[in-house]
C-alpha cells in the first residue's frame, strides 16, 4: 500500500519507460579508398605540377591550379572525376536510403512546404545527377596550411589525396557554432571538438559542403597534393 508521501518520493515519472534519447544533427563523413589509386596517382601528380607552374595561383598559404579541372581534357582526371561522382551518388543514397531522384524530390517538397516522405518515387533513376561545380588541385609545400573554411553553394565537398610523404591530415570542425560559448564540464556529444582525419594517398573524403574543415601545417620538404570537387545535384528532367 502506498500513500501520497511515498508517491512523492518516487522519482520515476509515469512516462519514464517510454523515454528515448536521440542523437540529433549528426554529420556524415565518408572515407573511400580509390581502387584505381595505383594507376592514377602518378599521372595526376605530374599533371597537377605541370598545370601549376605556368598558371600558379599562389595564395600565400598553399598553391592551387585553376578551378576548371573538369575541362583539362585529361583522361585520368576525367576517369577520377567520374569515379568521384559515382561515389558521391552512392554516399547520398546510402545516407538518405533513397534513390538520388527520390531524395531530391523529397527535399524539394520539404522546401516548398509540401508533403515529406510518402515514397515520392516521381523522378526515376537517372533523372537527378551529381554534377561538378568547381574542381581544382591544391599543392602544399613546407609551412603551407589552410585555415578553417567551408565551400559555399556546395552540396558535397569531395577531396582526393594524390600525393604525400605520409598521412594527409584534415581537421573537421564541430558544425554546431554555439557549443563554443560555454564549457558545461561534461561534454555529452564531443562538443566543440575538432576531429582530425589522417588519410592516405588514394583516399577520397566526402562530406556536406557546409562542414568547416582545415588543413594543419604541412611540415615536410616534399609536396602534399589533393584534388577538390564542389558537387551539387542537378535535375535532368
Ligand atoms: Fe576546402
Amino acid at each position: 500500500m502506498s500513500g501520497p508521501e511515498e508517491e512523492d518520493n518516487d522519482v520515476r515519472a509515469p512516462s519514464a519507460k517510454k523515454a528515448i534519447i536521440a542523437q540529433l544533427f549528426s554529420t556524415p563523413v565518408a572515407r573511400i579508398a580509390c581502387p584505381y589509386a595505383a594507376e592514377f596517382n602518378g599521372p595526376l601528380v605530374e599533371l597537377v605540377l605541370a598545370r601549376l607552374d605556368p598558371l600558379q595561383k599562389r595564395l600565400g598559404y598553399k598553391s592551387e591550379t585553376p578551378d576548371d579541372l573538369a575541362h583539362w581534357g585529361d583522361p585520368v582526371v576525367d576517369s577520377l572525376s567520374q569515379w568521384v561522382l559515382r561515389a558521391a551518388r552512392q554516399f547520398t543514397e546510402t545516407i538518405t536510403r533513397r534513390s538520388l531522384a527520390d531524395a531530391f524530390a523529397d527535399s524539394a517538397a520539404r522546401m516548398s512546404g509540401g508533403a515529406v516522405n510518402g515514397g515520392a518515387g516521381t523522378g526515376g533513376e537517372g533523372s537527378v545527377a551529381v554534377v561538378v561545380s568547381r574542381s581544382w588541385a591544391s599543392v602544399y609545400r613546407k609551412g603551407d596550411r589552410h585555415e578553417a573554411h567551408f565551400h559555399p553553394n556546395t552540396a558535397l565537398t569531395a577531396i582526393y589525396y594524390a600525393e604525400a610523404p605520409g598521412k594527409c591530415e584534415l581537421d573537421l570542425l564541430d558544425p554546431r557554432p554555439n557549443v563554443d560559448y560555454f564549457d558545461p564540464g561534461i561534454s555529452l556529444a564531443g562538443s566543440g571538438h575538432r576531429v582530425r582525419l589522417s588519410c592516405s594517398p588514394g583516399e577520397l573524403v566526402l562530406f556536406p559542403g557546409w562542414l568547416k574543415h582545415a588543413v594543419p601545417e604541412f611540415n615536410d620538404g616534399s609536396v602534399r597534393i589533393s584534388i577538390s570537387w564542389n558537387l551539387n545535384y542537378a535535375s535532368e528532367s
